[in-house]
């Protein structure tokens, strides 16, 4: 059993990775379309992990007893003014998601739901590395990102991200 304003806020949880997901996918078409592969390369893999975001809390949903109700996603923004813009985008997006993950955490700590408070350990861990990643790209950008050189570097570097499956997903998928 879940309470029913913490079951509510995980469906709506669900949909609000799965809207992570799409901006940052929206992102990754954004920079391929200007051929900064790295840049598309890096917003695909963060694309990957929000969607397995989405689905670590699908699963403990129906594994908790409670009910996945799926909702609508909203479109993401598909124009930025530039590579600062949607760095400085991805900082802010990834600050409402762990207002939204601390939310979460205030309703089950209100309605004595341990287990969720225990499922929602790694995603506020998770949210302290994207948190970093997002000020670190950005801080990096704004050294480096104005001379084109500079810029091709940065490219080269995230071009190197790759995607692994969450070890949480893994773990669900492979049981
Ligand atoms: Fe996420």
């Amino acid at each position: 059993m879940l309470a029913k304003k913490v079951e509510k806020l995980l469906n709506e949880q669900i949909v609000a990775e799965m809207y992570s997901a799409n901006l940052y996918l929206s992102m990754s078409a954004w920079f391929s379309d200007k051929s900064l592969d790295g840049y598309a390369n890096w917003f695909y893999v963060q694309y990957k992990e929000e969607m397995d975001h989405a689905l670590i809390i699908y699963n403990y949903i129906n594994n908790a007893g409670g009910v996945v109700k799926m909702g609508a996603v909203d479109a993401p923004p598909v124009d930025f003014k530039d590579t600062g813009d949607i760095l400085e985008q991805t900082i802010a997006h990834e600050e409402l998601v762990t207002s939204l993950i601390y939310a979460i955490n205030s309703a089950a700590t209100e309605a004595g739901d341990y287990k969720t408070i225990q499922f929602l350990d790694w995603f506020v861990k998770e949210q302290v590395e994207e948190e970093d990643n997002a000020s670190t790209n950005l801080g990096r950008y704004k050294l480096f990102g104005a001379d084109p050189r500079g810029l091709l570097t940065l490219d080269q570097e995230m071009a190197a991200r790759t995607y692994s499956q969450t070890p949480e997903l893994a773990a669900i998928e492979g049981a």
